[in-house]
């Protein structure tokens, strides 16, 4: 997935709060450059003036403190370190605490991609997957409340200056305002197992609320889109939602990078699972993707997160209408 690059350093602040990060870094930054000069610069001079020049000579001067400057080295750097506790903390509720009036979407971390489900005429519209575009608008105060279902993430948007532990069992938020149109990278910045460093993601923000809200009546039902064909639908869903763990080339199982049976020839096939022998048809497939816990095929583990609520029945067909076009095994029906 490729997502914007914006330099070594800060990348470029496009959120209402990045000042609570970016005054009080740039502070303790330029306070550290001036005071390290301060330090080693006379050191340095000190060293080399009142140096040995005979062996054995004594130091000109014989005082070994003085008050006023050990006072002054000891209450100025307490005044400041005080200070930049206060400016932190402010800056902290500032980041926690959500203004009124924000619009509240959900967000969901699994093992390894992000999902939102925003709302759209009464309705959950959920958004989601590997290298998936969350579209907000510009101006506009949005409320994230957010839960893992597995283990913990960090959902981290480097240009907004917002971030925060994703916790399983728990709800946290973070609330964000954007300032720029643009595209902008969203991380997960806890280590999370495996796919820790694919689960990338990208903050769209739209000029306008009109742009987004035809966006997201787009996502709440994408087979209303023009040209809708739904095994090309569901060749996406599966690259974003299920590539990390299920293949299209027959690839699987111990060996493999793929915890799951391989989807090729998956469709009419017979497969041995801990409830008896089952033929995959599209009843089969539906309920492997919603739960898939309900029948583990012999020789795999209860690793897939449960989709149901996370995908729809018109994205749900068009998984099923993509995994019946891939080549079928020899001797299907
Ligand atoms: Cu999720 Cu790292």
């Amino acid at each position: 997935m490729i997502v914007p690059h914006d330099g070594y350093w800060l990348p470029t602040a496009t959120s209402t709060i990045a000042y609570v990060v970016d005054d009080p870094f740039w502070l303790i930054y330029w306070v550290c450059t001036v005071t390290f000069v301060l330090i080693t610069v006379p050191t340095l001079g000190f060293a080399w003036g009142y140096r040995e020049r005979a062996p054995g000579q004594k130091a000109l001067s014989q005082n070994d403190h003085s008050r006023l400057l050990e006072l002054s080295w000891s209450v100025l750097p307490l005044v400041f370190f005080f200070w930049t506790f206060v400016v932190g903390f402010r800056g902290f509720l500032e980041m926690f605490v959500t203004p009124a009036g924000a619009t509240e979407v959900q967000v969901t971390a699994q093992k390894w991609s992000w999902s939102i489900t925003y709302e759209h005429q009464g309705q959950p519209v959920v958004v989601g997957g590997v290298g998936a575009d969350f579209k907000f608008p510009k101006g506009k105060k949005f409320k994230l409340v957010m839960h893992s279902v597995d283990v913990v993430h960090s959902f981290f948007v480097p240009n907004f200056r917002i971030k925060s532990d994703v916790i399983p069992g728990r709800y946290t938020t973070l609330w964000f305002e954007a300032t720029k149109a643009g595209v902008y990278p969203l991380l997960c910045a806890e280590y999370c197992g495996q796919d820790h460093s694919n689960m990338l993601a990208r903050i769209v923000i739209t000029e306008t609320e009109d742009e987004w809200r035809a966006w997201l009546a787009e996502e709440a039902d994408p087979s209303k889109k023009e040209g809708y064909v739904p095994a090309e639908h569901g060749k996406q869903l599966y690259e974003s939602r299920c590539a990390s763990c299920h293949s299209t080339t027959g690839e699987q199982g111990p060996g493999t990078r793929f915890a799951g049976p391989s989807l090729k020839g998956l469709w009419g096939k017979t497969e041995q699972t801990d409830k008896g022998a089952v033929v995959i048809d599209d009843e089969h497939l539906r309920e492997s993707i919603w739960q898939p816990q309900e029948k583990i095929v012999v020789g795999y583990g209860r690793t897939m997160p449960v989709f149901q609520g996370q995908l729809t029945p018109v994205q749900v067909d068009a998984l099923i209408a993509f995994i019946k076009s891939l080549d079928a095994p020899p001797g299907a029906p």
